[in-house]
Order: C-alpha cells, then sequence, then structure tokens
C-alpha cells in the first residue's frame, strides 16, 4: 500500500480523504506539478517549485511550504515508497494544492481558509523499447483550452477529453491547434524538426512552459545543435522530418505517424537518437547527484 501526504500527515493512500467541500473537487480551484526522481534525487526540482510558483500566483493563492519544506515532504514521501519502486527506484511525485474547503459552495474567494495540500509517488517505468524502436501516433486536434494554460491547473477536463479523442483514434497524444498553429500536447510540449534544425513554440498564456522542453532547449545549445523558440504552422508540422513531444514522465517521445501518415522517414529519426542521448546523459547526472 502506497504512502500519500495530505494536511501534514503521511497516510497509506487507502485512509487520504478530503472533504466534499474541497473547491478542487467542486471547482477545479487549485493546481499542480509532477515532478520525477531519479535514485531519490528530485529531478530539475527549482524549475519546478518555480512553475509552481508562478501557477499559485496565477491563481492568487499563497504558497503553503517554502522551499526547504517542499524538499523535506517530498524526499520522505520518496524514502516511504522506496519499496514499491521498481527500475533503480525512479518516482514520480504528483503534487496538488487546492484553494481548501469552506462552508458552503460559493464562486468567491473564501476568506480565512486554509489550502488543502496532497502529494503522492508512483513508479517511473523503464522507457518503452517498442516506442523507442517505432515512434508513436499523435494526431491534431483543435485547442478548445482557456486562455491560460501557462498555469498548470487541476481544471483538466479538456485536456483529458482531448486525450481521450485521441485514445480512440489509436494516437498516443493529440497535438493542438490554434489559429493554424501548434500549440502543444494534451500533456506535452512538441517540438518539430526541419533540416537539422530543432524547432518549438514559444512560451506564452496558450500553453504549459515545460520543464522538460526548457531542458531541451538548454541540451541543444550547450551540445551546439541548432534549435529556435518560434511559431510552428500546422503546414511545417505536416512537413517536419521529425516531430518529439515532451513531458516529466515520458522523457522525448518521437512521433512517426501524425493524422495517420508517416513523419519523415516514419522512423525515430537521428536528432531524436543524439538528444535522447543528451537527456539520459543528464538523468543519470541526477541520480548521481551531479546535477539536478
Ligand atoms: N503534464 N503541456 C501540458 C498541457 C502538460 O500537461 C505537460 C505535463 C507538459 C509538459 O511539461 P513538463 O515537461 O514540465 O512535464 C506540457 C504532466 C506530466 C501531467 O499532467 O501529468
Amino acid at each position: 500500500m502506497s504512502t500519500v501526504y495530505l494536511n501534514g500527515a503521511f497516510l497509506p493512500i487507502e485512509q487520504a480523504c478530503v472533504s466534499v467541500m474541497d473547491r478542487g473537487f467542486l471547482f477545479g480551484d487549485g493546481v499542480y506539478e509532477v515532478i520525477p526522481a531519479y535514485g531519490e534525487h528530485l529531478f530539475r526540482f527549482p524549475h519546478h517549485l518555480q512553475r509552481l510558483q508562478n501557477s499559485l500566483d496565477g491563481i492568487r493563492l499563497g504558497n503553503p511550504c517554502d522551499a526547504l519544506q517542499w524538499r523535506d515532504i517530498l524526499t520522505e514521501l520518496l524514502e516511504r515508497n522506496r519499496e514499491h519502486a521498481d527500475n533503480h527506484n525512479d518516482q514520480s511525485v504528483y503534487l496538488q494544492v487546492t484553494r481548501g474547503s469552506a462552508a458552503k459552495r460559493d464562486h468567491n474567494f473564501p476568506e480565512r481558509i486554509t489550502p488543502t495540500v496532497f502529494a503522492m509517488s508512483s513508479p517511473i517505468a523503464a522507457p518503452d523499447p517498442d516506442i523507442e524502436a517505432h515512434g508513436v501516433a499523435a494526431v491534431t486536434l483543435d485547442d478548445i483550452r482557456w486562455q491560460m494554460c501557462n498555469i498548470k491547473a487541476i481544471t483538466l477536463l479538456p485536456n483529458v477529453l482531448l486525450r481521450q479523442q485521441a485514445t480512440e483514434q489509436n494516437s498516443a497524444e493529440a497535438l493542438l491547434v490554434k489559429d493554424g498553429l501548434v500549440i502543444e500536447g494534451s500533456a506535452s510540449n512538441v517540438f518539430v524538426i526541419k533540416d537539422g534544425r530543432i524547432q518549438t513554440p514559444p512560451n506564452g498564456p496558450l500553453m504549459l512552459p515545460g520543464i522538460t522542453r526548457d531542458l531541451v532547449l538548454e541540451l541543444a545549445a550547450r551540445h551546439d545543435l541548432p534549435c529556435s523558440e518560434n511559431d510552428v504552422k500546422v503546414a511545417a508540422l505536416r512537413d517536419a522530418d521529425e516531430i518529439w513531444i515532451t513531458s516529466s514522465t515520458r522523457e522525448i517521445v518521437p512521433v512517426t505517424r501524425l493524422d495517420a501518415r508517416p513523419v519523415g522517414t516514419g522512423r525515430p529519426g537521428p536528432v531524436w537518437k543524439t538528444m535522447i542521448g543528451h537527456y539520459r546523459n543528464y538523468k543519470e547526472a541526477v541520480r548521481n547527484g551531479t546535477a539536478d
């Protein structure tokens, strides 16, 4: 039975309960983070904490913990769940902060309310060799989300509906399109590669500033791989040599079929092979405690 953290206590997941009056439950009024940990070393932890702070600021909710408290909570959570992890004790942490529960349901922010703080962890499986060899399929769908997608809000109904639609079309991800531009995936950022150049849409209110995305850009710069942040038209997506999706849980995944047509050669491309090598080296440095 795994252990979770809820409002100051560590307890078995079956015993963790929140009020039906919690605003996360009633309104989706909260934010979250997903942070991988390799060998119990939290990956890009300062970046995740900064994004959490930005999300909390975006919904006008105070941060219930400082950086040290967050580190202590999450480290203890990882330790307590060590027995459930198999792959080198790699786990991903999900943390959520909601505005808390009030006596009555009212859209207005209640006064004097204590946020609900929840965290759980789950094992990270080793990368899937089938995906590494063949890539995944994706479909393009209209981006039906709101205009504050830079906030990592728990209100994920559009993302859920879009991902489900992709799954029902035998695809691993939905690539979301707004005004002719590719924005991101339903739970990932997107990269296109053309003639060796790595491109990804620029950060802004319409997409989540992905931690994996930023690391890919950092690694590209460090290893002198041509890259840029620029708008990506749907036509450019269809004409790409390679497409990748990135996220904390999936790392960097090559998309080899788009809307039932092959992307480039239809196989994971050479730029992906180079980048995933750099990414895995970085991950090992985190595991060994020489990077964060
Ligand atoms: N989602 N865009 C969206 C809409 C996302 O939900 C995610 C990640 C990303 C990638 O961000 P990062 O590289 O920081 O994981 C981009 C997480 C994994 C989730 O909801 O489970």
